[in-house]
């Protein structure tokens, strides 16, 4: 069993987007995919209300109670567990990161942002995570080529001396949309552009175990 942790101190820069669109794309190609979700706000809960299916599976769970989630994830024959966690948290942030075998820290492109990363990395950097960071919210690319912003962001993090993702998602209203009624772009817009990074996204965490 893999667990990725969706982490950023800061609020709102994509870590619940992510992982539902993740994890959905995840039991769409058969995984046996747990969404634990440690955020007392608990928009992924709130999101598996809204869904039909029954996979993936959202579990809410306080971060002091990880180990046995984790261990019962195990025990059901999860293959692949993604870990929400709440921004402004660094107590249960470094408790989910040190039960994950990679921590994606999500953050916008701009300056900001890359700037309030700094909390998320303390964090992996003291636990000697295997980590990457993963830049949500992008200008689209022009014909195919990562805008200025992007290209920018990318230097920006170079002083992290972290992995940065060479996928990133950008700013595509069916991540939202689609979210509305308990679906995933992978299903809303299946041939579309934002599913079409969410499975390049995929394609790379495979890629990093
Ligand atoms: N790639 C994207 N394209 C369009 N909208 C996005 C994208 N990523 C996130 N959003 C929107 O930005 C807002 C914040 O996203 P989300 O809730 O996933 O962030 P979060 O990091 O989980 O926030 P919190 O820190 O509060 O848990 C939401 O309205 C979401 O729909
Ligand atoms: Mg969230």
């Amino acid at each position: 069993m893999k667990t990725i942790c969706l982490l950023a101190q800061k609020g709102g820069t994509g870590k619940t987007t992510l992982c539902l669109h993740l994890a959905v794309l995840a039991s769409e190609l058969g995984r046996h995919a747990r969404i634990i979700d440690i955020d007392p706000q608990a928009s992924a809960t709130a999101w598996k209300r809204r869904r039909e299916s029954e996979t993936p599976e959202v579990l809410p769970s306080a971060a002091s109670d990880l180990s046995r989630i984790l261990a019962g994830a195990e025990r059901d024959g999860k293959d692949l567990v993604l870990l929400d966690t709440a921004p402004h948290s660094s107590q249960d942030a470094a408790t989910a990161v040190d039960f994950a075998d990679l921590v994606l820290i999500v953050s916008r492109p701009a300056i900001l942002d890359l700037e309030a990363i700094g909390e998320s990395v303390k964090i992996v950097k003291k636990q000697q995570s295997r980590c990457a960071v993963v830049l949500n919210a992008c200008p689209p690319p022009h014909r195919d080529a990562e805008t200025g912003i992007v290209r920018e962001a990318r230097e920006a993090l170079g002083v992290y001396g972290l992995p940065v993702s060479p996928v990133s998602v950008s700013q595509r209203a069916a991540f939202s949309h689609a979210l509305i009624d308990g679906r995933a772009v992978t299903e809303f817009e299946s041939t579309g552009k934002a599913a079409g990074e969410i499975r390049s996204l995929f394609d790379w965490i495979a890629t990093q175990w």
